[in-house]
């Protein structure tokens, strides 16, 4: 294990399989013999979870997207500074399910707020923290959405197919804008095979520790 930590981010529409993938991603590098840490967005420290409280519920109908924005933000700089530069500090694996490339598909992709706003809103949110690979789930959204929400929607799910096809065209855009750092992968088939597609769209990362 290398003396500097890894940021690695998942990404993806609602109901693409990525918290089983957290999950057995998370289990392949402990046994490797990193220290892990994982999280999930909007969360991870108490205030960021009072803040994800306030985001997916759907008694929140009125909520205006800028405001929506904000909070993604808020939630999202307190895991930063508290949670996420401490560990990659002391060189422990950051695992982290979702950040600011969901605000991106999600508030500038789905909502339509202006691109260039929610760029900068997320340079903010992140405090200029970049994630070392993005990988993005990708699923057909029809598929996806009717798993999401199969036991009910939240207030983002809520929003319906046609905006998690605009989450998805998103996201593949930011693929091909930024295509050493974020990684489409596959996730149709059995779930090992979908963790052996991800393990492997990080296989530079893991040599680089050796
Ligand atoms: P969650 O129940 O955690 O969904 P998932 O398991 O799919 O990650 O809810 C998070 C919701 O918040 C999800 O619909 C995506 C949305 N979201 C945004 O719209 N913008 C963001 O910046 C983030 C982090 C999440």
């Amino acid at each position: 294990m290398g003396a500097r930590g890894f940021f690695i981010t998942l990404e993806g529409a609602d109901g693409c399989g990525k918290s089983t993938q957290v999950a057995l991603l998370e289990a392949a590098l402990v046994a490797r013999g990193c220290e892990v840490v994982r999280l999930r967005e909007p969360g991870g420290t108490p205030l960021s979870e009072r803040v994800r409280g306030l985001l997916l519920d759907p008694a929140n109908a009125e909520m205006v997207p800028e405001c929506e924005l904000l909070l993604y933000e808020a939630s999202r700089a307190q895991l930063t500074r508290q949670v996420i530069e401490p560990a990659l500090a002391r060189g422990a694996v950051v695992l982290c399910d979702r950040y600011y490339d969901s605000t991106y598909a999600y508030q500038a992709g789905g909502r339509g707020l202006d691109e260039a706003l929610v760029r900068r809103a997320n340079e903010l949110g992140s405090c200029g923290r970049v994630p070392d690979r993005t990988l993005v789930l990708d699923l057909d959204p029809a598929t996806a959405f009717a798993r999401a929400t199969a036991g009910g929607a939240d207030r983002m799910e809520a929003e319906g197919l046609a905006f998690q096809e605009r989450v998805r065209a998103a996201y593949l855009r930011l693929a091909a804008e930024e295509p050493e750092r974020v990684r489409v992968v596959d996730a149709s088939g059995e779930k090992d095979e979908v963790a052996a597609r991800l393990l492997a769209a990080c296989a530079d990362l893991w040599d680089l520790w050796g």
